[in-house]
């Protein structure tokens, strides 16, 4: 069976052409250069460059792959949670797609690709598992039960642990997308050098909470600009980096005491951050816990996840009509 995969709920267009014995194409068109000058993601001029590149990275990757359109057996787009001006460009392209070809369109979760993608790698887990998925608008613990049924057991009650990278980069006039490029200060600088704050919440907590750290990093670095003293990005950056991996791999390890787990998956963008993987691995191995985590390419948004989470839905009999709509926040969360 070949499922094409589209992905559009943030600022990458990205397609990909799986079949049962893996992925055929995977195919993912940045939109960094367009937002970089604005420090950020603009809703609007994401969905106009979705518009623009949704049909070529789908031609690529059916091209890649070796197969014309009407090989297809079902198309999965991402219907939520994201932008909604996003979604709609690549989540309506699929369905007229699959209109017109006259198979199914299955709209999937975005969360589940990244609960899902550790599949796309070589080292796979068995069921039940702790997925932390980390990424620039989410930071939950969900416990996974199979290819279709995941429950939320933590999520961040304000900002998410990338846009946290995200604003301290902007702060710090590193660049953007901010998240490879404090973790590439970070690597350079002293993690103790600043003790920034730590929320842990109740002490059977699983939720998150980086908006305190964020504003903590904010009034460092202001008040080190109003004494014209010098600013240490790369100390900054890794301290920064060491609160939000303190954090992440502590509940993650509480989330497996507290639900009686023995494996934890990582997923979402921040996952590929190579301080939060080392302290993971770490940390599990301690605990006598085995880790999953994705390649770093599929940590990051792409088609391959949303084609794989698309293919165990269409499997369970889910398929999505044609008047169905976007989201904006997942009916997983
Ligand atoms: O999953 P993703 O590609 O998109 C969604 O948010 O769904 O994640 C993007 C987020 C951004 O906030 C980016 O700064 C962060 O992941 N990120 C990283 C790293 N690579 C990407 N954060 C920390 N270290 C990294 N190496």
């Amino acid at each position: 069976m070949l499922i094409l995969g589209i992905e559009s709920s943030c600022d990458d267009t990205a397609a990909a052409v799986l079949d049962s014995t893996g992925i055929r194409a995977n195919i993912v068109s940045s939109q960094f250069d367009i937002h970089a000058r604005f420090g950020g993601i603009v809703p609007e001029l994401a969905a106009r460059n979705h518009i623009e590149a949704v049909w070529p990275v789908v031609d690529e990757a059916l091209d890649k792959a070796g197969i014309a359109i009407d090989g297809i057996d079902g198309v999965a787009a991402t219907r939520g949670p994201g932008l909604i001006g996003s979604l709609l460009v690549g989540f309506t392209f699929a369905k007229a797609i699959a209109l017109v070809q006259n198979i199914p369109c299955i709209g999937v979760d975005h969360m589940a690709g990244h609960l899902l993608s550790v599949f796309l790698g070589a080292d796979q887990p068995g069921f039940p598992y702790i997925a932390l998925v980390v990424s620039g608008g989410n930071t939950s613990l969900f416990k996974v039960k199979n290819y279709t049924t995941f429950k939320m057991i933590g999520r961040t009650r304000d900002d998410a642990a990338g846009e946290a990278f995200d604003k301290v980069a902007k702060l710090l006039d590193l660049g953007y997308p901010g998240g490879p490029m404090v973790s590439r200060y970070a690597a350079g600088g002293d993690g103790t050098a600043m003790k920034f704050p730590r929320a842990w919440l109740a002490e059977d907590s699983l939720d998150f909470s980086f908006s305190g750290l964020k504003t903590a990093v904010a009034n460092y670095v202001h008040k080190k600009r109003q004494q014209k003293k010098k600013i240490r990005k790369k100390n900054i950056c890794a301290s920064f980096q060491e609160a939000v991996v303190d954090v992440l791999v502590e509940k993650t390890v509480r989330a497996c005491r507290l639900e009686n787990m023995q494996t934890v998956v990582l997923g979402g963008g921040v996952a590929a951050n190579d301080r939060l993987r080392q302290c993971m691995s770490e940390r599990c191995r301690r605990e006598g816990l085995e880790l999953f985590i994705p390649p770093p390419d599929f940590c990051t948004d792409n088609g391959a996840m949303i084609a794989l989470a698309g293919y165990h839905l269409l499997q369970a009999g889910e398929t999505t009509g044609p008047d169905s709509d976007v989201f904006s926040r997942s009916p997983l969360n």
